[in-house]
């Protein structure tokens, strides 16, 4: 039987931090062996929210070696830029046709960015159907992703059906996000969701002096250190569940559950953890640093690769809506 076809990406915004990649990289990295797996740079996405070519162009290869880094593995994985492959856009724009003001109206990035009194721009608005052409191009079976992306996918699957239906043929495949419960909403420094917009995130592959500030400004109960605290309300312990072995976490809850753990104790012991999590990351992103030419190569290889598949799928869809002549 063939592998299921998964797609992700991530817009080229900024460092990614740990709700990234415990929400959705490292999903991408498990995915690679089981599944026939696509992973892109969504840059005509990140347009909406960095207009500056020079900072654009970093970004890009920023988030390329992140990928590396993470270990994605370019045998197993196609991993390309979205701008590489023009069948996006050109398919968002035949979405667009078949989608209201309305139903795009009802998202909640939309409303939410209303609800600020934010100017939005028509990318933005439309950023749902642009999201839905990336993953209905590759007949994708399932879209790893966090919590906050479980609406556009939804976005993806309806417009799907829709098209189906209008044009009479099933010529796009239903997709399904993939969110892992534990990890679809990792909290940040101030308990909030780890987001770049809050400023409350511990990157993905900060420094030891990063993470110890980070650490440090999460605030917590004044409690007395004897006293019997919950840990599941406990904005470090919540993050100790991502980076301890399961004894080790064990032990944790039961220090917090009889009383004697003091914060900074159980915030030393993250520190520590984290440090020897991310190490190993670090340093790998610094050797690929020093291989650009590697990285740009891993790019453009896969942008040839998902191109043949977004001109096949194109063809189907032109001769659905009826513009392919010859
Ligand atoms: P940010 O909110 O930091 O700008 P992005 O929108 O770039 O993050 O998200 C990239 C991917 O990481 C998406 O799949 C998103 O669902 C996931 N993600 C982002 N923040 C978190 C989080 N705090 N917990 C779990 N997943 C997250
Ligand atoms: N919207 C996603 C985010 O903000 C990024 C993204 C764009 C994406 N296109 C996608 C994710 C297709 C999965 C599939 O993180």
């Amino acid at each position: 039987m063939s592998k299921k076809i998964s797609l992700s990406g991530v817009k080229p915004t900024g460092r990614p931090h740990i709700g990234n990649y415990f929400g959705a990289m490292k999903q991408f990295v498990d995915m690679q062996d089981e599944h026939q797996s696509m992973v892109f740079i969504a840059d005509y996405h990140a347009l909406n929210f960095i207009q500056d070519g020079k900072e654009m162009k970093q970004k890009i290869i920023d988030l390329a070696i992140d990928y590396l880094a993470i270990g994605l593995d370019p045998q197993k994985t196609i991993l390309y830029k979205q701008s590489d492959i023009s069948e996006h856009t050109e398919l968002a724009w035949i979405f667009d046709t078949i989608t209201t003001m309305p139903y795009l109206m009802r998202a909640h990035a939309y409303k939410d960015a209303e609800a600020k009194d934010k100017e939005i721009s028509v990318g933005s608005f439309n950023y749902p159907m642009l999201m839905a052409a990336d993953i209905l191009l590759y007949d994708v079976d399932v879209v790893p992703v966090g919590q906050d992306q479980k609406q556009h996918v939804e976005y993806a699957r309806d417009t799907a059906q829709k098209f189906n239906h209008t044009f009479g043929q099933e010529v796009f495949k239903l997709p399904e996000a993939k969110i892992l419960d534990e990890v679809a909403v990792v909290p940040g420094t101030d308990g909030r969701k780890m987001s770049k917009s809050y400023g409350n995130t511990i990157p993905l592959f900060a420094t030891l002096d990063e993470i110890t500030k980070a650490v440090m400004s999460i605030p917590t109960d004044s409690l007395p250190v004897d006293a019997e605290r919950n840990p599941e309300e406990d904005n470090v312990f919540k993050l100790h569940k991502l980076f301890s072995k399961s004894d080790e976490l064990f032990n944790l809850r039961e220090k917090y559950e009889k009383g004697g753990m003091s914060h900074k104790e159980s915030k030393e012991l993250l520190i520590k953890n984290i440090d020897a999590f991310i190490a190993p990351l670090r340093e790998k992103r610094k050797l690929l640093e020093n291989d650009i030419e590697f990285v740009m190569d891993v790019l453009k290889e896969g942008g040839k690769r998902a191109k043949m598949k977004a001109e096949k799928k194109m063809e189907e869809v032109r001769e659905a809506i009826g513009v392919k002549l010859y």
